[in-house]
């Protein structure tokens, strides 16, 4: 993890910034993004997808994190967004991504997420299903507009990730039946208020497996078009979706170039340009959660309690996800080992971030970072136990801001109303 470093006095350092010195200012628990980790791994991206020879842009799916600081970093390099929400394409266009590089997708858009997206004019709208076509030609004749979409079909591949991440099988509740695409794609055509664009596809997320599922994956795409095209159809892209997996702990993920190889090997011949809408792959290993120890437990077992907890970060919780914890303090990263459970606060026996690891001992105050853990971290959160939104800071070389303040306790009571009724 080039951004992490170790300073034999000041500890873990991400970038040129002290984790230790961040939680002293900011408090934590606390979310730690490294810019200059986003820059480069969006730059090996852009660059993997040239060396295959590639017309690609990359949609950066806001999902994995949505703090304006962290997508205005992306954006700056060139990026688009993937946006699934209103809330999301108000983030994107907040942090200064134009509306012309942005796509909406999504399994169940509102009327109002496709009012703004037809008022906003953006790039492209990934539609799901035939219902969904018809609502978003009702809409946009009605608004006088023309919405440009892409159909996103359901290859029935399995991408060999965790149940809860897999997107592309028959059984998924994503995209329209590849075998339907055909006939919902000449309605789109002969629809008002509709521009066939092109097709897309995302078969689920964490992918590490190789790329197997990709090319097959693609290659039913590259079918799919060309049969279009035999038909008359206008197809002018392909929207080959997200899903690059990280290695986490010592799993041997592909690199972009293997992605980009797969889609010029699959894709390549149809002379189209393409789009990727990566999201964990940009921002996972760009970000730590900082958390301080509240106590160690434990006669038999070794508890270290922190004041983190799965409302925090939620993926050991969810997906039973491995995350890397490191000592903040520069003594305890050299301190011996004893196996410990990781665990926060909270009232379940499931918030537990690592079972059996081996850590140093870590009195009361002692600091650890979680790692990678910048994508589907913060966006996760909640206030579960009243338990306030952390804060967030962006390091960029020797500088550091607090990008999202921590949630108050007045913010945290700020929407709720008694009933006159209960009134004493
Ligand atoms: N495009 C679409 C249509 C998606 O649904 C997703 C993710 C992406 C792109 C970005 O996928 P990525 O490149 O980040 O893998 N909360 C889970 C991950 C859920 C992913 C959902 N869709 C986790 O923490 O592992």
């Amino acid at each position: 993890r080039p951004s992490l470093s170790v300073d034999p006095v000041a500890g873990l350092m991400l970038e040129e910034v002290s984790l230790a010195r961040i939680a002293a200012v900011v408090g934590t628990p606390v979310w730690v993004y490294s810019a200059g980790t986003l820059r480069r791994r969006l730059a090996s991206l852009r660059a993997a997808l040239e060396g295959a020879g590639l017309n690609a842009t990359i949609h950066y799916a806001m999902k994995a994190n949505d703090n304006l600081a962290v997508a205005r970093v992306l954006a700056a390099g060139g990026a688009g967004a993937d946006v699934v929400s209103e809330g999301e394409l108000r983030a994107a266009r907040a942090a200064g991504i134009p509306a012309s590089a942005i796509v909406f997708s999504g399994v169940g858009k509102t009327e109002r997420d496709l009012r703004l997206a037809l008022a906003e004019d953006i790039f492209q709208i990934n539609a799901e299903s035939a219902e969904e076509i018809e609502m978003i030609s009702a809409l946009a004749s009605s608004l006088g507009r023309v919405a440009r979409v892409c159909l996103r079909v359901n290859p029935d591949v399995d991408a060999r990730t965790h149940a809860k991440i897999t997107t592309g099988k028959a059984e998924n509740k994503f995209g329209v039946a590849i075998g339907d695409a055909p006939a919902i794609y000449a309605r789109m055509a002969a629809l008002p208020g509709i521009e066939p664009i092109g097709i897309a596809m995302h078969i689920g997320s964490q992918i590490t497996a190789g790329m197997s599922a990709y090319r097959a994956a693609y290659a039913k795409l590259a079918d799919l078009v060309r049969a279009l095209r035999a038909a008359g159809l206008p197809v002018s892209r392909v929207d080959c979706g997200g899903g690059l997996g990280i290695p986490y702990r010592d799993e041997i993920a592909p690199l972009p170039e293997a992605l980009a190889g797969a889609i010029k090997a699959t894709l390549g011949d149809l002379g189209l340009p393409v789009m990727i809408e990566p999201g964990r792959w940009l921002a996972g290993p760009a970000g730590v959660l900082v958390a301080q120890v509240i106590l160690q437990k434990g006669a038999t077992r070794r508890f270290v309690v922190l004041d983190a907890a799965m409302n925090d970060l939620l993926r050991p919780a969810m997906y039973d996800a491995w995350h890397g914890i490191l000592p903040v303090g520069a003594a305890a990263l050299t301190a011996p080992l004893s196996p410990a459970d990781v665990v926060g606060p909270v009232c379940e026996t499931g918030d537990t971030f690592a079972r059996g690891r081996a850590m140093p001992a870590l009195p009361p105050g002692s600091l650890v970072a979680l790692l990678d853990a910048g994508a589907y971290g913060a966006t996760m959160s909640s206030t579960y136990n009243a338990r306030p939104l952390a804060a967030e800071v962006l390091v960029d070389g020797a500088r550091f801001a607090v990008v999202r303040d921590r949630q108050s306790y007045e913010d945290l009571l700020a929407r709720q109303r008694l009933p006159a009724w209960l009134s004493p």
